[in-house]
């Protein structure tokens, strides 16, 4: 059924006033992405990215730095005389690709690419123009009513601005969601006249156009209109996020994923968990992070683009950014892995420990209290409360090393850049400026005095 190739274009040249922002509209973000790439994610399931372009004009730069995918075209409409007009200005990239020419708007995030498969396939249908995406709306004000013939295709699309009352009464609603046949669309896309109030050249009258040339449109009925809401405002943005965050954790229980108080938990759209791991209350987990099987997200808890395993546990309101955490590795409550961690098999990061570019050893163990900074930390090493690598001296950053199974005594300041041979012993209290050889003890404080009975005496000189 797919085998005519697809061609899709994804109009996102319009600043969208009403978002009342100085950012394009597409570049505001919903289930964790910016709009504009959830459009082309969407594009890039029915098309390789060399037949995927975006029609930008508002922050035209801004916009294309937010595609990261390599080989999406862009097509630049420097005014935006209307969305007939967006697409034309692309005539030179897109008419000879041929096929089915697919298009839609980048501010409806909602979109399931197997929606567009679907009107891709309804207007397989010998003489059709192609298809457009239609919904029966109870309020269809400001949308443009679909005119059917008596056969039941579209013949025109008639904007609010310029219907007739009995237009008007027509709930059939234009989800600006289209499949058009290539080679019709640029055979007769001159035919477009900017003969409207705005004076904008409307896409929307390539129906009239295609149906007076033989070739009505056909109409697919949206099951679910939700999914073609756009965006206009930060109100529907935050409905759209809600929705989209809804979606998500629900394909993610189906899947076997355990998550307690759905609605308070924010999952994005690339995050992917594992079998029978639990997901505890307001967590949120974001960005481009796998998380294994039988894994346990504390409540509170935030991860973001990091890579966990399975059997890894994170305790309540710890924030872990950058990192890889091994299988059964223990984090929290209360830990923050900042940057570049990686946590290998069965370590524990207990409660207010900081670790930034540091990587521990498997078994190794910071259980209370610790900053670790620029770090690499043998397998089983014991980091006692209070330890702090100063990585710092105001200028640049200095690495510390310690050997597998060496024991760091609690209240450790180890001044970077320092090594500790495997197996040694830090002192508590102990500030250690010079390197500490294998199995050796050190110890850097001063030394305990004891003076007797000094309190006593200064008591009684009622001092
Ligand atoms: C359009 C349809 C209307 C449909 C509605 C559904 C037309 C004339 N009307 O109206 O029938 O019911 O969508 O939402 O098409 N854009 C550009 N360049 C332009 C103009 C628009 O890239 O020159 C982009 C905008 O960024 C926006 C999208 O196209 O994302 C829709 O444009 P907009 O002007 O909002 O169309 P509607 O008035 O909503
Ligand atoms: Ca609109």
């Amino acid at each position: 059924m797919m085998s005519t190739p697809v061609t899709v274009v994804i109009l996102a040249a319009g600043l969208g006033t009403r978002m009342k922002s100085r950012r394009a509209k597409v570049l505001h973000r919903a289930g964790g992405k910016t709009l504009v790439e959830h459009a082309v994610d969407t594009a890039l399931r029915l098309a390789p990215a060399e037949r995927v372009f975006v029609v930008v004009g508002y922050q035209a730069d801004e916009v294309r730095r937010a595609v990261s995918t390599p080989g999406i075209g862009f097509i630049e409409q420097a005014e935006q005389k209307g969305t007939g007009h967006a697409v034309m200005v692309g005539r030179g990239a897109l008419e000879g690709l041929g096929g089915r020419l697919v298009v839609f708007y980048g501010d409806g995030p909602l979109l399931r690419a197997e929606t567009l498969r679907r009107l891709i396939e309804a207007q397989a249908a010998g003489d059709s123009g192609g298809a457009l995406l239609a919904a029966d709306m109870s309020d269809p004000t400001g949308y443009g009513r679909v005119i059917r013939d008596g056969r039941g295709r579209a013949i025109d699309v008639v904007e609010q601005k310029v219907a007739t009352p009995a237009q008007l009464a027509i709930h059939e609603a234009n989800m600006g969601i289209y499949c058009f046949r290539s080679e019709l669309f640029w055979k007769h896309v001159d035919e477009l006249r900017p003969d409207n109030p705005p004076k904008e050249y409307y896409l929307t009258d390539m129906v009239k156009i295609l149906a007076a040339a033989g070739h009505a449109m056909e109409v697919l009925q949206i099951a679910d209109p939700e999914e073609v809401m756009g965006i206009n405002d930060r109100v529907e943005l935050a409905k759209v996020d809600r929705l989209f965050r809804e979606r998500r954790v629900k394909e993610l229980m189906l899947a076997g994923v355990t998550i307690e108080k759905p609605e308070t938990v924010t999952i994005d759209a690339d995050v992917r968990i594992g079998m029978d791991t639990v997901v505890e209350p307001f967590a949120q987990i974001l960005g481009r992070t796998t998380i294994g099987e039988n894994c346990r997200i504390g409540a509170c808890a935030i991860v973001r683009d990091s890579e966990l395993a399975d059997e890894v546990e994170i305790g309540p309101f710890t924030i872990v950014a950058a990192s890889r955490l091994e299988r059964g590795v223990h984090c929290g409550p209360f830990a923050r892995l900042r940057m570049q961690n990686h946590v290998e098999e069965g370590a524990h990061i207990g409660n207010f420990v900081e670790l930034k570019k540091t990587r521990m050893g498997a078994g190794a163990k910071a259980s209370h209290l610790a900053y670790l900074g620029d770090s690499q930390i043998g397998a089983n090493v014991n980091i006692g409360a209070g330890t702090i690598t100063c990585n710092y001296d105001g200028v640049a950053k200095h690495a510390t090393k310690i050997g597998a199974g060496a024991f760091v005594g609690s209240n450790s300041t180890l001044v970077a850049p320092i090594e500790i041979g495997a197996g040694a012993y830090l002192g508590a209290g102990s500030v250690i400026t010079e390197p500490v050889p294998p199995d050796a003890l050190a110890i850097g404080r001063a030394r305990q005095v004891v003076k007797e009975e000094w309190a006593k005496k200064r008591r009684a000189l009622g001092k």
